[in-house]
């Protein structure tokens, strides 16, 4: 049965920064995924502050505001099988000393704030997330 699915992933400002991004859009092609919207933004740390909402109450919330929004990053829409599911495992652990070898944060990461990429985490917060940075 297929299961269509699409998810936002972003490419964030410590991998644009380091020109990753097309080595990082290739991995996604690579996987299955097709590119159905994308664009390049540089967002305030007020928007970044919206989006991040669901952290607000965490200790790391105003330097990961602070950091998404300190450079550009590119916003995808990527459309696969089970595209939520499949990008998470792309992506690997948050941190990248955890993240398994071959995922996107163990070969592109700094840091866990630097992690390079960012993928909804459920089918109800990649509609929220996609709707947020494409349908506004
Ligand atoms: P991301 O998938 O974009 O979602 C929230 C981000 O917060 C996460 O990736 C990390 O880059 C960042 N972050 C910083 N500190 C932590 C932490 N202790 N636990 C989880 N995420 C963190």
């Amino acid at each position: 049965m297929s299961n269509i699915e699409r998810t936002l992933s972003i490419i964030k400002p410590d991998a644009v920064q380091r020109n990753l991004q097309d080595q990082i859009k290739q991995e996604f092609k690579n996987k299955g995924f097709e590119i159905i919207e994308e664009k390049k933004i540089h967002i305030s740390k007020e928007e970044a502050e919206k989006f991040y909402k669901v952290h607000e109450t965490k200790p790391f919330y105003n330097d990961l505001c602070k950091y998404l929004s300190s450079g550009p990053i590119i916003v995808l829409s990527l459309q696969r099988e089970n595209a939520v599911m499949e990008n998470r495992k792309l992506m690997g652990a948050t941190n990248p000393i955890d993240a398994k070898e071959g995922t996107l944060r163990k070969k592109y990461g700094i840091s866990i704030d630097k992690n390079s990429v960012h993928g909804s985490d459920s089918i109800d917060n990649a509609k929220i997330e996609l709707d947020f940075f494409f349908n506004r």
